[in-house]
């Protein structure tokens, strides 16, 4: 499985990396404007750091701002023109879903995102979308069963052979990292104190303290 950081935060990147845990990173324009970039020349420069900060088989998610088609169009091949590694990210709306079918004509990689129904996923697909990216945490956040959907895109897109992979968003917790993983998604994009909390175990803390201990007390 793929992990992916869902961040615009090039520390956060380098240290995801460091951990040797970085397959490819998904902004949205939430996480960009947490970053001290003023001007949409900054963000376009800041977008080719990240990209240059990966390996050359990994991927950078960026979302398009514009709901026109047209404009939608404009910006989506401006983007995908700053690097290789960009992917277009585009929201499920009827504009998204005709700029989806454009861009896959041109051989432009897509990434369909605020995905929170089976139909959704489903329309993305058959649009020709690279990535679905459902939000699983957010569904949680209302009372419904994020993993559920996840489930239910997954049986669909192996019914039908869809080459549509699914990149598991908004994740809030190590388990939602687990059980994407035991369906069998591609990948996952997560927050990086998440993938950091897949590391710990408090009986490794313990169990560690223990060796160390009892090495220490016979072992000068
Ligand atoms: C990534 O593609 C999504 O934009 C992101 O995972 C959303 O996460 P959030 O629901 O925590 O904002």
């Amino acid at each position: 499985m793929k992990f992916f950081i869902d961040t615009a935060n090039l520390e956060e990147i380098k240290r995801a990396k460091s951990l040797g845990m970085l397959d490819g990173v998904t902004t949205n324009p939430s996480l960009v404007s947490k970053e001290s970039l003023s001007n949409q020349k900054e963000i376009e420069r800041h977008y080719i750091s990240i990209c240059e900060c990966l390996k050359n088989n990994e991927n950078v998610s960026v979302e398009v701002i514009s709901s026109n088609y047209n404009e939608m169009i404009q910006e989506g091949e401006k983007l995908s023109l700053l690097h290789s590694k960009i992917v277009v990210k585009i929201p499920m709306t009827i504009n998204g879903i005709k700029a989806i079918q454009y861009f896959c004509k041109k051989q432009i990689r897509t990434n369909c995102t605020l995905i929170f129904s089976t139909g959704q996923a489903l329309v993305a697909a058959k649009a020709g979308v690279s990535y679905v990216s459902p939000f699983v945490g957010r569904l949680d956040d209302i009372s419904n069963d994020g993993l559920n959907l996840i489930r239910e895109i997954k049986s669909i897109y192996d019914n039908y052979n869809f080459k549509t992979k699914i990149l598991a968003a908004s994740i809030r917790h190590p388990l939602h990292i687990i059980e994407c993983a035991k369906i069998g998604v591609h990948a996952i994009t997560s927050p990086i104190n998440v993938i950091y909390s897949l590391l710990n175990h408090p009986l490794t803390n313990i169990g560690l303290d223990k060796f160390i201990r009892d090495f220490k007390s016979k072992i000068k």
